[in-house]
């Protein structure tokens, strides 16, 4: 099972900033997720459409200006990263899930990764865009850059979901932990599907992941989930 850092590593740094990316590297995961939205002509990585929670400003990113939103202080001496910064950290040492929390997002991200994926091989495959939007779901299946890979959110499942996905061709469904039910992961494995899990940070619900036979848990906590992941199946393999 593969640990994917939340925001980075939102448990043990500030969420979505480069420090946290960091955290997460060196802790060791194989993936990352951060949170997309255009703002001043760019593409900021930050959850809230308000700065309040994760920052020292207020009010909406919406309304400020490039400058502004580059000022303020996202804690341990953080700033709003923009997703340029974070691929440049990565350098495809791990896959990326960039998820899209607006509309306008959409193009200049499908433009940015595109251009990425030409330009360098190691990145192949080690990209995933998701979003809560069917709209955004539709638009990315029809537009997904070569390499590119495809996540399914949605906030309430429907019956159907399984088709839903392999008709969009996509590649996962991310689903939460209230969403997480043992017949869903059976059908979307028999339909070529991985299911990611979101936000794993309690035990038990890593033991209840394991179990299930999910293939990645976001979680706020990448280092204690390696530890324990690593335990636990090496006691099952061991047994
Ligand atoms: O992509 C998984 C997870 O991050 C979705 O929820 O609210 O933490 O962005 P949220
Ligand atoms: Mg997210």
């Amino acid at each position: 099972m593969e640990i994917i850092g939340h925001r980075g590593s939102a448990g043990t740094a500030p969420e979505n900033t480069l420090l946290g990316v960091k955290v997460a590297l060196e802790a060791g995961v194989s993936w990352i997720e951060i949170d997309v939205r255009w703002a001043a002509n760019e593409l900021f990585v930050i959850h809230d459409e308000s700065v309040a929670r994760t920052t020292n400003g207020t009010g909406s990113i919406y309304s400020k200006s490039l400058a502004e939103i580059q000022s303020l202080d996202a804690g341990a001496g953080q700033t709003i990263p923009t997703l340029t910064q974070v691929l440049d950290t990565i350098a495809a040492d791990a896959a990326l899930n960039i998820e899209l929390k607006d509309t306008a997002s959409l193009q200049p991200t499908l433009a940015l990764v595109r251009e990425l994926l030409n330009r360098d091989p190691a990145w192949h495959e080690q990209i995933m865009l998701s979003s809560f939007e069917q709209s955004i779901h539709h638009t990315l299946s029809e537009n997904l850059p070569q390499g590119c890979l495809l996540g399914i959110l949605l906030k309430e499942i429907p019956a159907d979901i399984v088709s839903y996905a392999a008709r969009l061709q996509a590649f996962s469904l991310n689903l939460s932990v209230p969403q997480l039910d043992e017949a869903l992961v059976n059908n979307a494995h028999a339909q070529g599907l991985e299911v990611f899990v979101y936000t794993v940070n309690e035990e038990s619900d890593i033991d209840k992941c394991l179990q299930l036979g999910v293939d990645a848990i976001y979680t706020d906590f990448p280092a204690r989930a390696l530890r324990l992941v690593e335990i636990k199946t090496r006691s099952v393999s061991d047994a």
